[in-house]
């Protein structure tokens, strides 16, 4: 396995491109699904999860085709198998997003449970019960969910008991082809939900309201082939401006979209980051002062996102004072902290809420990466140790940050991968 070792304690400066979201692509790719003609994809992010979502609807007979530009050709007009196997939804818990768009486009679907994951227990209960409300039959056996409509689904509404992301896009996606009228209420409201609609809507669906909690999708007999782009990566905004925030550096993101991460952005600044935003990019400086510890809890969108806690986490561990951060999206989502002790912090957990007093500098030492945002997480803490930092198990971090020591380079980090 890949390691990544960080010589710490340098300023990061300078500008980068932001690459595509992840959890839009995903979707989106899963999408295709729905689509019996040609479609082009672009600002796809070359990542592990988009190679094992490529390779699930290959096996599937959608037919792919990847350039190095980022843009992806995908064909699904001739779809042979509805079977996500156990091998590859393990491997990536989105891959349970090809149930919606196999149920809405072909009646049937055969898809291994998801089942837990390091930062959590993650049921699917919510995205098995809008199924059924839509008319689908759903058994779960021997870990497979084995769905089947008898007739075309058709339009209902359905109140979410909890807001869920991928639950919200798998109904919608459900639902695009379903007879009459599916509306969602407390459905997410996370960008990737909205760029997906937008991604439909583009080849002939009609959705309202994504982006709100109440969305409305009439159903369309049919879409149809086209292009779409993929929204850039607020996730991967925020995990670079939190590097620039933590070595007291100064960089320019290009290629990104401000208004999707101002909570993000509204923390950064009170921990002392000055920000200007344009239409498609961010700077920050820190004028070269230390980060000021901040407090936070993650709550689904707008609110602060849970796949940025454990980098705000590693900006408390050298901030001044002290900052209290609540997670209460996952419940177990803190594995980051016992690796961030081993470099010096001083944390203390209390059930879901992690105490912080920050210290002058942490010192590095060899890590193990559990997760992606925690891999995250020990990258920026490296990033301004002292001395050298080593992050064993990587692999997580290809899952979700394209090129990241390229780009970490660029901005003058000293990261570099020992193959193992
Ligand atoms: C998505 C994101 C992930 C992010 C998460 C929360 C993708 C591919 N992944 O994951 O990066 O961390 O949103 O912003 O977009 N839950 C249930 N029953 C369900 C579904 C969810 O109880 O049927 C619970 C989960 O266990 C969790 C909470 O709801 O506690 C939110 O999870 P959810 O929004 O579904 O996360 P994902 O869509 O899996």
């Amino acid at each position: 396995m890949d390691k990544l070792i960080i010589q710490g304690n340098i300023p990061l400066t300078g500008e980068i491109k932001i690459s595509g979201a992840k959890n839009a692509a995903l979707p989106i790719l899963a999408a295709s699904l729905l689509i019996p003609e040609p479609i082009q994809i672009s600002n796809v992010p070359q990542l592990q999860d988009v190679a094992t979502i490529m390779s699930l609807l290959g096996q599937m007979g959608v037919r792919m085709s990847l350039d190095d530009k980022s843009n992806i050709e995908a064909d699904a007009s001739n779809v042979t198998s509805f079977f996500a196997p156990y091998e590859l939804v393990r491997t990536m818990r989105a891959s349970v997003l090809v149930l919606g768009p196999l149920l809405g486009r072909f009646g049937e679907a055969n898809v291994s449970l998801p089942g837990g994951c390091a930062i959590g227990t993650r049921p699917v209960d919510q995205h098995l019960k809008g199924m059924r409300a839509l008319g689908a039959d759903i058994e779960v056996e021997n870990g497979y969910i084995k769905a089947k409509a008898k007739k075309r689904l058709e339009g209902t509404t359905i109140v979410m008991d909890i807001v869920t992301v991928t639950g919200t896009e798998n109904i919608m996606m459900a639902a695009v082809l379903a007879k009459g009228q599916t509306i969602i209420q407390n459905a997410a409201r996370e960008p990737e939900v909205e760029d997906l609609a937008n991604f439909l809507n583009a080849l002939g669906a009609k959705i309202s309201g994504a982006g709100t909690a109440t969305i409305i999708i009439d159903g369309v007999e049919k879409l149809t082939g086209g292009t779409y782009s993929v929204l850039p990566d607020r996730i991967e905004t925020g995990t670079y401006l939190t590097a620039a925030a933590i070595t007291r550096g100064k960089i320019k993101l290009k290629n990104a979209r401000p208004e999707t991460l101002e909570s993000v952005l509204l923390k950064l600044q009170e921990a002392g980051a000055f920000i200007d935003t344009g239409s498609d990019w961010i700077s920050l400086d820190m004028k070269g002062n230390r980060p000021r510890a901040i407090t936070l809890s993650t709550a689904p969108y707008p609110a602060f996102p849970t796949d940025m806690q454990a980098q705000m986490m590693a900006l408390n561990t050298i901030a001044e004072g002290t900052g209290i951060i609540t997670e209460t999206v996952f419940e177990n989502r803190f594995m980051h902290v016992q690796e961030l002790l081993r470099m010096g912090a001083n944390i203390s957990l209390k059930g879901n809420t992690a105490i912080c007093t920050g210290i002058e500098a942490l010192q590095g030492a060899p890590t193990m990466a559990t997760d992606l945002r925690a891999s995250a997480s020990l990258v920026l803490a490296g990033l301004a140790a002292v001395g050298s930092t080593t992050i064993d198990r990587i692999y997580h971090i290809d899952r979700g940050y394209e090129c990241i020591e390229e780009k970490l380079t660029q901005l003058g980090a000293r990261i570099h991968r020992v193959p193992n």
